[in-house]
């Protein structure tokens, strides 16, 4: 057992938290009032290595570990939860399931130019109808000669209209008591695939959320993800270990919180001392900075777990579940250390509260969570 992050991962930090302060912290606030996604930041994360971290680099990866990628989310949020997510899904749930389930054609194809960064990925499961029942998707895949036509439409898409590359999951058998489904590769310029409306969002504004829609959208069956009939096994694999993505995303957001909290605390001054000296704010600090540390343990076990091919669904569902609730947590109580500078945007506190709240809805709510838990627990 040991508790230090190897040279490799304290220099991976180090990198990402520089980057994060001086090229993506500046502008964090700007972008989520103009709900603006900076395209050359992601080049620059390109630059580093960042879009490819858990890739062998025979597919434009740099051939590090999942601990190194949870560590650089956790960084960007730390600063700002948008470009976190941006990583999070290109690399998740996008690059993951190719890595994992795609030919070496594929991995070639669509794997190399998003480790590499030339690429953006996204992920596409959620439909009107179908959230947490992701089973109960309508969206259809019919064979047609050499080619999948593809109809429906799929929402909340992460990296919506700016990804190039979208994994989606569509029906391709209706006749038996659950639909069967499967994955494809979609290419933003297959004809009959179009971007949707974008949505006005609490948080996380500057990270494009739209709807896709596929109208009689042509796929050549080459790039159909895994076996026919697995869809939602890869679907549900993918977010087992996209989950600990945004888990470190959450962890990202309380730190940010917390760092402002601490400072902010040490320096305001009421009744003649600071606020810090009160023990009703000294003891909050002590709680945000106990579970934001508690999260972060959960969330770098699970990435553990993942890199050293140990079984890591369930932790990942208990690093979201717990980070999500503390990312939550820590920011309100972030807002009330500042008191009514907090609920201002002259302080970074109320962007981290607002972008905390999605932490606890997506890649399952927290409630899924529990369920993922409790039914590994009783299997
Ligand atoms: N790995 C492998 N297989 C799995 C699995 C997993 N993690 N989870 C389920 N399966 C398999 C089951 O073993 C079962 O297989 P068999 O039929 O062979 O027995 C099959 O899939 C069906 O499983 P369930 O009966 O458990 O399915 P269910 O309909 O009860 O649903 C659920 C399970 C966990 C509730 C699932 O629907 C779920 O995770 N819902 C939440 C969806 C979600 O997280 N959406 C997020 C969207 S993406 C997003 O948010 C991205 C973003 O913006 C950043």
């Amino acid at each position: 057992m040991n508790f230090n992050l190897s040279e490799e991962h304290e220099m991976i930090r180090k990198m990402v938290r520089d980057f994060a302060e001086n090229e993506v912290g500046p502008t964090a606030a700007e972008r989520d009032e103009e709900e603006r996604f900076d395209m050359e930041l992601f080049e620059k994360m390109a630059e580093l290595g960042l879009t490819g971290i858990p890739w062998p680099e025979e597919y434009g990866g740099i051939g590090s570990d999942y601990l190194a990628y949870v560590i650089a989310v956790e960084e960007l949020s730390r600063v700002c939860a948008s470009i976190g997510v941006t990583l999070s899904a290109h690399t998740s749930l996008a690059g993951w399931p190719v890595y994992k389930f795609g030919t070496e054609e594929q991995k070639q194809k669509y794997l190399r130019p998003m480790a590499e960064g030339t690429k953006i990925g996204a992920y596409g499961l959620t439909e009107p109808a179908s959230g947490s029942d992701a089973g109960a998707m309508r969206a259809t895949a019919k064979l047609d000669g050499d080619e999948y036509v593809l109809n429906g439409s799929k929402i909340f898409i992460t990296n919506g209209g700016i990804a190039d590359i979208y994994i989606v999951f569509a029906v391709t058998d209706q006749s038996g008591k659950r639909p069967e489904t499967t994955a494809f590769i979609i290419e933003k310029d297959f004809p009959g695939f179009s971007v949707g409306k974008k949505e006005k969002k609490l948080g996380i504004r500057s990270s494009p959320t739209t709807e896709i829609m596929f109208e009689n959208c042509r796929v050549p069956k080459e790039n159909m993800l895994g076996e026919l009939g697995e869809g939602f096994k890869i679907a549900m694999q993918t977010l087992d270990g996209g989950r600990n993505g945004i888990a470190a995303q959450a962890v990202g957001i309380a730190q940010g919180a917390l760092d402002a909290s601490v400072e902010y605390a040490k320096e305001r001054e009421q009744f003649g001392k600071p606020i810090a000296a009160n023990q009703g704010i000294g003891f909050k600090l002590a709680d945000m900075a106990t579970a934001t540390e508690a999260s972060r343990l959960l969330t770098y076990k699970a990435a553990w777990l993942e890199s050293h091919n140990q079984p890591y669904g369930k932790a990942s569902a208990m690093a979201k579940l717990m980070a999500g609730d503390t990312a939550m947590k820590v920011t309100t109580e972030a807002v009330q250390v500042f008191g009514g500078y907090g609920y201002t945007k002259d302080y970074p506190v109320e962007r981290f509260m607002r972008d905390a709240k999605i932490t606890q809805i997506y890649e399952g709510t927290q409630e899924i969570q529990r369920l993922v838990i409790s039914r590994m627990l009783t299997k």
